[in-house]
């Protein structure tokens, strides 16, 4: 979807706000107690809710452009026993509203597509992670090996400056996805700067 506003956002919400991904893109991934952890294209806040069972003292920052969406994200967090701790705010993954080197993770779950300027989030993700912080994509359906948007996607990380830790696939139900967990590639950006 190109477009996403007031009318997308509530369908979004209606039919995929809690979309199995969410809790597919955390499974098996350890976050730590006090973490920073910052969700670009948020839409519901569903994964920072699931990241809020293992991150007990830290901040959940949630990010989405659409500003009924980032409506929807407080009024489903309002009544969750980590509501203090989860915070969503407006903004793009081309402008995070985020200080430098925050950030012990980042989740892209499923918005990646949607960015306006992959390039520019990419920069601005490896902004605000700290040398020690992680990206984590999520896509649902994920991309066939061998196949050009599978190879764009990963030459576009690497040019970013990130580097593989992890792909894997995941699956509940009848919905599929991959998971991919990437580093700052510290060489790599040096050699950007
Ligand atoms: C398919 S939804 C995924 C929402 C949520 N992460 C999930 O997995 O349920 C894509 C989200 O990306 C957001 N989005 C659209 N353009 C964006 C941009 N330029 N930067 C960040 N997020 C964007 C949309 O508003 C929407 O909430």
């Amino acid at each position: 979807m190109s477009q996403w506003d007031t009318e997308t956002a509530e369908w979004y919400a209606e039919k995929y706000g809690n979309y199995d991904t969410n809790e597919l893109g955390l499974e098996a991934l350890t976050l730590f107690e006090n973490a920073t952890v910052v969700d670009i294209g948020c839409g519901t806040g569903c994964a920072l809710r699931y990241a809020s069972d293992q991150v007990t003292s830290g901040t959940l920052i949630g990010i989405d452009p659409v500003p009924r969406m980032v409506e929807i994200a407080i009024e489903q967090t309002a009544d969750h026993p980590s509501t203090g701790r989860i915070e969503f705010h407006e903004g793009s993954a081309e402008e995070i509203p985020i200080e430098n080197d925050t950030a012990d993770f980042v989740f892209a779950f499923d918005s990646f597509d949607h960015w306006h300027n992959q390039a520019l989030g990419l920069k601005e993700i490896h902004r605000i992670l700290k040398s020690s912080g992680q990206l984590i994509v999520v896509k649902d359906g994920g991309l066939p090996n061998g196949s050009e948007a599978k190879d764009a996607f990963k030459q576009s990380l690497d040019k970013a400056g990130f580097k593989i830790k992890e792909e894997k696939d995941f699956k509940k139900g009848s919905v599929k996805c991959t998971r991919w967990i990437y580093s700052l590639d510290k060489q790599a950006s040096r050699l950007m700067s």
